[in-house]
């Protein structure tokens, strides 16, 4: 019986992976060198270092640490550029119904996201309020695909793994919904997301009797 729904927020609610791919564009045209949207699939869900360090292997670049943190930061102020110019209407299809219907029939809902600008994308878009629990970059010290950000998004809304979902884009994701033992919807295409439970290209016409559904026949 599912209890509680755990979402990733970039490229679940919102479609935010545009905006990153932007900004680490931008950072490596500075760096000089090219940075495509293949190469992107491979930042989707790590955390910022992390992302930065791949990056630094795709482009065979070698730097301190200090100077690391520094185009992190630069990164990061290009992609806030970006975000605080959101608005509500950039919630992806089927999102809002399907809150709303998890609300109404009182399961738990919850965030696992990587980023440490969470709590400014859910302002910006206005969608805060749906949520019982927020775990995002902040509070966890191991990055996806460690369990940590779902087991501790679970433990938040009082709910065991073996009664939660977890809703995700990124094949890190996934893999961490599953280190948790907690069952996931992957979002997007079946070729990066195979490891998840069930498959759904977007969250149109999902509600909790579809929830249901798919776990009965499991
Ligand atoms: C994840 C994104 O949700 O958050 C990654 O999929 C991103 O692309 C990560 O790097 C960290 O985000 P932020 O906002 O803390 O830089
Ligand atoms: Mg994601």
């Amino acid at each position: 019986m599912i209890k509680a729904c755990i979402f990733d927020l970039d490229g679940v609610i919102v479609d935010t992976a545009k905006y990153h791919f932007l900004a680490w564009k931008r950072l490596a045209a500075e760096l000089g060198f090219e940075f495509t949207k293949e190469n992107n699939e491979r930042l989707k869900g790590v955390s910022r270092m992390h992302s930065l360090e791949i990056l630094f292997e795709l482009g065979n670049i070698n730097l301190s640490q200090e100077k690391k943190e520094e185009l992190a930061a630069k990164k990061n102020e290009w992609y806030r550029e970006y975000i605080l110019k959101m608005k509500p209407d950039e919630i992806l299809p089927g999102v809002l119904n399907f809150l709303e219907d998890l609300k109404k029939n009182k399961i738990k809902i919850a965030l696992g996201s990587a980023s440490r600008n969470a709590f400014t994308i859910l302002e910006r878009v206005s969608i805060k309020k749906y949520f019982d629990a927020i775990i995002d970059g902040t509070k966890v010290s191991k990055a996806k695909p460690n369990p940590e950000i779902f087991l501790k998004a679970a433990h938040s809304v009082g709910e065991k793994p073996e009664n939660c979902v977890v809703f995700e884009d990124a094949q890190a994701g996934v893999e961490a919904a599953i280190n948790a033992g907690i069952q996931v919807i992957g979002i997007g295409s079946p070729v990066t997301l195979k490891k998840a439970n069930f498959i759904v290209p977007d969250l149109t016409k999902f509600n909790l009797q579809y929830l249901n559904m798919i776990f009965e026949n499991k």
